[in-house]
């Protein structure tokens, strides 16, 4: 199964997320243009922020860590805030559009950590990329032009609103033709006195 480990948001917050993302993709529309969407812009329900991608692992593996992931994190609950519109990457033709984190990513990056640091325990990799908080709104089906990067990069999403941040979860991404369905398999709460 693919798996990853990711953070929700509170649904007034995904909700905002995917009303920018909406204003995005009017954004994005060249003038006049003909075709289907360049961007595939995430539906409200499965917007998550990633903390750690997993990728393909075997079923029986992947159940004994779904039985292991619930174990109480450290460090307790926090708030994050959502502002910005970025890329990726950040240079040349974007391939991801993505609402950065304001506020807690620090702690974000914290949680990051440590949920990679339980993986490394229990024998999976270490994520060899530094990880950025971000929340992927739109995937390119192609690489976007000039045009299309300035006006997302200067479009302005405002203010999205505060949310709770009080467990980590383990996802099942199941890929289908009508876009993937993401299948929560275990729940980590941040508890302020758990390991
Ligand atoms: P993203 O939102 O930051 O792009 C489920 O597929 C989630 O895992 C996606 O939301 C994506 O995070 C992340 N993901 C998918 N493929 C990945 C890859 N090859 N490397 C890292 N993260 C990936």
């Amino acid at each position: 199964m693919r798996l990853f480990a990711a953070v929700d948001l509170a649904p007034p917050v995904r909700h905002a997320a995917a009303d920018a993302a909406q204003r995005l993709a009017r954004a994005v529309a060249e003038p006049g243009a003909r075709g289907g969407p360049r961007v595939s812009w995430v539906r409200e329900g499965n917007l998550h922020l990633t903390v750690r991608f997993l990728g393909e692992i075997e079923g029986g593996r992947a159940q004994v860590l779904a039985a292991r992931f619930a174990e109480p994190l450290a460090g307790g609950a926090f708030d994050i805030e959502l502002g910005g519109v970025g890329v990726f990457p950040p240079n040349g033709p974007p391939r991801v559009v993505w609402l950065g984190v304001t506020r807690g990513a620090e702690r974000l990056a914290a949680l990051a950590a440590g949920v990679d640091e339980r993986l490394v325990l229990w024998g999976f990799g270490r994520e060899d990329r530094p990880f950025q908080p971000h929340l992927t709104i739109g995937r390119c089906r192609e690489p976007l032009g000039r045009g299309a990067r300035d006006r997302i990069l200067g479009a302005d999403v405002g203010a999205l609103g505060a949310s709770r941040v009080d467990e980590v979860v383990l996802y099942e991404s199941r890929l289908a033709a009508g876009g993937p369905t993401y299948v929560a398999l275990a729940r980590a709460p941040l508890s302020a006195s758990g390991r």
